[in-house]
């Protein structure tokens, strides 16, 4: 085909791509190529706009390796992740709600016993957390693996520290013969998302602040169950209507209660105050 104007690219790129084996292929990239051409035709789009384009995707490559990830951050700055997980994780009334996966979680984290102190060296208030997971009929899950990991009081998570080699704040732990998991950590705080890179110039180019309410990062995966990956919130969090990243859910917020010094759930003598969290996980069978 040739003399393409703007009215027929669009379906001159779809004729191109007629003879793709793959139909679901064919079908998410057809879609992305119709709304690419839609959307340039509504703003219409100058070259000097597409370029910039081309230069912040360019940009936000770069600013990724094996513990950085701009795209995942651009895809949650941009409400495409929360809108991927809330299509394809409705869950049933009753049932522990998905949020968004983000950025930071690292595979093969460390693998812990129950009670363990999981902050490994991360600063912060001391938390406890004793959590449930069940089935939706109340019986425990029990050798779920769940995957906790959580920023510091800076902040921060261990793979934004680059002289850190070892993890803090993170680990997998197993649940036992009632569902139970029970570990120590530090208290989450609301933390920026990463400015440094191109998703931060585009927040503050559409004046957006760049801040997560406060809350821990949960994985679990059992036998028989859809794998959930969630978060607890901090109850009180300032953050809480505007999380830049549109991952809160009011039924994920957890109670955060403050204790004097003195004995901790773990039997331990705490000389300082500290917090402890209780939390149910209901899991929906596969
Ligand atoms: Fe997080």
């Amino acid at each position: 085909m040739r003399n393409i104007d703007e009215n027929n690219i669009t379906q001159a790129v779809l004729d191109r791509m007629s003879a793709c084996s793959n139909p679901r292929l064919k079908e998410v990239l057809g879609s992305l190529v119709r709304h690419l051409h839609d959307f340039a035709r509504e703003v219409k789009l100058t070259e000097a706009e597409w370029m910039a384009g081309i230069e912040f995707l360019t940009a936000t490559g770069h600013m990724c390796d094996d513990k950085r990830q701009e795209f995942i951050l651009l895809s949650d700055t941009l409400g495409l992740s929360m809108l991927t997980v809330a299509m394809n994780n409705a869950k049933p009334e009753g049932v522990t709600e998905s949020t968004v996966f983000g950025p930071f979680h690292v595979a093969g984290a460390p693998h812990v016993a129950q009670g363990a102190d999981i902050s490994a060296g991360a600063t912060g208030e001391p938390l406890f957390v004793t959590a449930r997971v069940t089935a939706p009929d109340g019986k425990p899950v029990v050798g779920a693996d769940v995957d906790v990991w959580q920023a510091d009081e800076d902040g921060l998570y261990d793979v934004q520290r680059p002289n850190l080699e070892h993890h803090q704040a993170r680990a997998v732990l197993r649940t036992d013969a009632e569902g139970y998991l029970r570990f120590r950590t530090v208290l989450p705080v609301a933390y920026p998302v990463p400015t440094d890179g191109p998703v931060g110039k585009m927040l503050v180019a559409t004046g957006r602040h760049p801040w997560r309410p406060a809350h821990i990062h949960f994985m679990v995966v059992a036998t028989g169950f859809e794998r959930l990956i969630t978060h607890v919130f901090r109850d009180g969090d300032p953050y809480m209507d505007s999380d830049v990243v549109f991952g809160v859910r009011s039924s994920l917020i957890g109670q955060f209660d403050q204790h004097p010094a003195g004995t901790a759930p773990d039997g331990s003598a705490m000389g300082v105050p500290f917090h402890t969290l209780a939390f149910d996980f209901v899991l929906q069978p596969v």
